[in-house]
Parts: structure tokens; sequence; C-alpha cells
């Protein structure tokens, strides 16, 4: 498994300082409200022998039941966060995938897969709820269409607006993931649009499950 290659600087101290002690807890906490992860898998459907990245990997859950449910994937996850990394090395370990999963500390906003892991670009890229944690998210719009291939997706899944869900709810959720420096991105929809008119990507289709609670996207790179 490869490490950094650039400094990450204060948003790798912040993650760090966040997951420190939850990334004990991540994983069983988090299935509750991290809703719409199973979903973007299922429709992921790497072919055999395809590179799929994980950007944002936190504890490597996603990345393990992508392995498990497409086989013959290769696999690879990058995260800032050094504790996270740490338990997504064991659980690969544990899980007997170290052969499958490959992992580096990165920052999202600007990485390079050759350095990193030796490799030109992906046939897939998602981001399962780390956008909503990453300031310059749009910068790491850019970086997944940059990084995956012609013909490739990037799927992601995320908290959305929550605009079918009572007013109380939606400001309380909010007011709670501000908390965790977490901001839901009301702008993806229109991001995203604007990376496909600039011919980045194709059309997105976009997904608003759960009442708005979560929105899931997938664009096609042009070919
Ligand atoms: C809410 S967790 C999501 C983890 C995982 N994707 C999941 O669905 O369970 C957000 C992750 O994004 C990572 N992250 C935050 N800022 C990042 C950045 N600039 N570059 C790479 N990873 C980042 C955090 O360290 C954390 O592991």
């Amino acid at each position: 498994m490869s490490d950094i290659t650039a400094s990450p600087g204060r948003p790798a101290e912040l993650m760090d300082l966040i997951y420190r002690r939850q990334r004990h807890v991540y994983d069983l906490s988090r299935k509750y409200y991290l809703l719409g992860r199973d979903r973007l898998i299922d429709q992921l459907a790497p072919r055999p022998g395809e590179r799929v990245l994980e950007i944002g990997c936190g504890t490597a859950r996603n990345l393990v039941a992508v392995a498990r449910r497409y086989p013959e994937a290769s696999l690879f996850g990058i995260d800032i966060s050094a504790e996270m990394l740490r338990t997504a090395r064991q659980t690969v370990e544990r899980e007997g995938l170290v052969s499958r999963i490959r992992l580096a500390r990165a920052d999202a906003t600007r990485f390079d897969p050759a350095i990193l892991f030796g490799v030109p670009s992906f046939s897939r890229i998602f981001i399962s709820y780390s956008l909503s944690m990453i300031p310059a998210w749009e910068s790491v719009l850019a970086q997944a269409l940059a990084w995956v291939r012609p013909g490739g997706e990037l799927h992601i899944v995320d908290f959305g607006r929550q605009e079918e869900l009572p007013v109380w709810f939606r400001a309380g959720l909010r007011r709670w993931l501000a908390l965790f420096h977490v901001s839901p991105r009301d702008r993806l929809e229109t991001a995203l649009t604007e990376f496909a008119d600039r011919q980045t990507a194709s059309l997105c289709r976009f997904e608003r499950p759960f009442r708005g609670y979560a929105q899931y996207a997938v664009c096609r790179r042009a070919g």
C-alpha cells in the first residue's frame, strides 16, 4: 500500500481529529444514516479486470463490499486521514483482500493516480458521503472527471436537500451535521450540469432517494 505524495496540511489534521476515536464505531453507527451506499455499489457494475477508485474511502467499508460484489475488479482507495486509513488497512487485511485493494493517503482535491498507484485512470470512480466534508468539493469533481477514463463513470452519493422531509427534521439534521463539519452540497446537480456543458462529462443521471435525504448521481465521461 502506498502513502502520501503531497502534504495534505490542515484538512488532514481536522479529519484525523474527527476520526481518531470515531473510526472505532464508524461502521456500526453510520450504517443507520449514510443511506444509499449499497444502492451505489449495486449500480457500479465494473466489468471484469476494470479498475475502481473510491475517493474518501474512510474505513474501507465500501471497498470491501465492492470487492465481494465484483470479484474480478481491481480496487483502489484514497483518504486524507491517516487515522481512517489505519482502520481501512486493518479491515482489508482481516478480510484477506490485500492483493485486491490498494490504499493511499492523498488529498482528493489534488492527486495523481500514476504517482500513488502507478495507474493512469479508472473505469469507475465513486465518492460516498465525502464531498459534504470537503470545502473545495468542486475541485474533487474536476479531479474525479479527469481521472475516470473516457466512457467510464463517476458515481456519487451524499446528503441531499431533504426537500420532501419535514422542515424541523431538515433543520435539525443540518445543525447536527455541522457539528461534524458536514455541509450537504445543495449545488451538486448544478455543478455536474456545468461540467457536462463543458463536455467534461456527458449529461448526468440524478436521483433524490429517501425523500431527498440523499442524492445520487451517475456521470459518464465523454469519450
Ligand atoms: C463521512 S466519511 C465517508 C467514508 C466512506 N466513503 C463511507 O461512505 O463510509 C468522509 C471521508 O472523507 C475523508 N476526507 C475528507 N476530506 C478529504 C480530502 N480532502 N481528501 C481525501 N479524503 C478526505 C475523511 O477522512 C473521511 O474518511
